[in-house]
């Protein structure tokens, strides 16, 4: 079994003497977060609600002003530098992790903010493709380091809002404001409960008895391969054509699990259940908060497993791999719940899990799922962890 707590031994002083061999000079260093989401999948592009809590995978970006208008960034991941001008961002997405330093200079730059030379080493912990927010963690860390490093002051909002506009436009994937605004604002033991159109939020936290534990099936996902845009549009067209009765919905935030039964003549059978899944998950998540601030697990578990039959047959984004993660994790002792969790499409599911049946839980879920499918799932601990900041790291470098 291959099973790992989040409680890595800390990376920095490796990432100053990377720096330091690369570039040499004197360097900040800013990490975020990945992130699992607890409930509240697919909903955020249509004004819904999410729970999301990060956790503490970060990706490290330590960063030091240049005397020229060049980017350099260095990725221990990739093991690749790249150089990019400042003076020469834009451009279509090239399906390369450099999109994601064009992508947060550019938007930096597009809201006014000048940017300095900066030389970047990169440190990557959060799993890719593996839908726990490798990507917004990485956006997130580089716009704080850039910011700093320039000395200029966006706001924790505008950056997430700029990061998310740089996954838009020079990564191609048309994602919501939940990974961005669940790395930057969480807060250790909590989970973020988050309003996508107002973004008013609330910190829940997670009673001490319960873990998280996500399990990677290790199918990695890609998002930007068209099937989450295809997503969107098809909630996108929900509206529009519901919009006929319903003059005022915008989304399918306003859009109500009655109104959908009264017009569901309207919609073509896929786009039905496209917005039957992201209507029911807006109430499962209202649910899953009360169960939450009462202490109900039980409850909480039961959102859970629905939440991943919807995404399953009406959302159409899970896989069986996924399905089976799940099914074996219904069957242990101590399980509340479990679902998959991000985009879909492969990547991870989350378990609720009493604490004292942790440890049986992640070797019955690493054999049986061996045994299934022939591949080893990696098996997550999760404390709920801190948003995005600069890391002054250990005190021994
Ligand atoms: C990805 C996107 C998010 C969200 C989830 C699905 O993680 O980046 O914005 O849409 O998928 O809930």
């Amino acid at each position: 079994m291959s099973s790992s707590s989040l409680h890595h031994e800390p990376t920095a002083s490796g990432l100053i003497s990377l720096f330091g061999k690369k570039f040499g000079g004197e360097a900040r260093i800013f990490r975020a977060p990945g992130r699992v989401n607890l409930i509240g999948e697919h909903t955020d592009y249509n004004d819904g609600f999410v729970l999301p809590s990060a956790i503490g995978f970060y990706t490290y970006v330590a960063a030091g002003k240049r005397p020229d208008c060049e980017l350099i960034a260095y990725s221990d991941l990739f093991e690749e530098e790249i150089t990019l001008s400042l003076e020469e961002l834009a451009g279509p997405p090239r399906r390369h992790w450099g999109d994601f330093i064009r992508g947060v200079a550019a938007m930096l730059q597009q809201a006014g903010y000048r940017l300095s030379g900066t030389n970047l080493a990169i440190h990557g912990e959060v799993p890719g493709g593996a839908g726990l927010s490798s990507s917004a963690s990485l956006e997130v860390a580089l716009a704080l380091a850039l910011a700093a490093v320039a000395g200029v002051h966006p706001s924790r909002l505008e950056l997430v809002k700029l990061c998310q506009k740089a996954e838009h436009e020079y990564v191609g994937t048309r994602c919501g404001i939940m990974d961005q605004f669940a790395v930057s604002f969480s807060q250790e033991g909590s989970a973020l409960f988050l309003d996508c159109r107002s973004l008013e939020y609330r910190q829940l936290p997670i009673p001490q008895g319960l873990r998280l534990v996500v399990c990677n099936s290790m199918v990695r996902h890609e998002l930007a391969s068209g099937e989450y845009n295809l997503r969107r549009a098809d909630c996108e067209s929900g509206v529009k054509l519901l919009r006929a009765h319903l003059p005022a919905a915008t989304a399918l935030r306003d859009v109500e699990p009655a109104d959908l039964v009264r017009y569901r003549q309207e919609l073509p059978e896929q786009i039905y259940r496209r917005c039957r899944h992201v209507v029911t998950e807006n109430q499962r998540v209202f649910k899953a908060v009360a169960a939450l601030e009462a202490a109900d697990p039980e409850q909480f578990g039961r959102l859970m497993y629905e939440s991943h039959a919807s995404l399953r047959d009406d959302y159409g984004v899970s896989c069986k791999e996924l399905d089976l993660l799940v099914a074996i994790a219904s069957a242990v002792p101590g399980v509340f719940g479990a679902r998959m969790t991000g985009g879909g499409f492969g990547g991870c599911t989350v378990n609720l899990v009493c604490a004292d049946s942790v440890d049986g839980f992640q070797s019955r879920i690493a054999q049986a799922y061996l045994k299934e499918t022939g591949i080893t799932p990696q098996v997550y601990v999760c404390e709920p962890a801190q948003g995005a900041s600069e890391w002054k790291g250990r005190a021994d470098f």
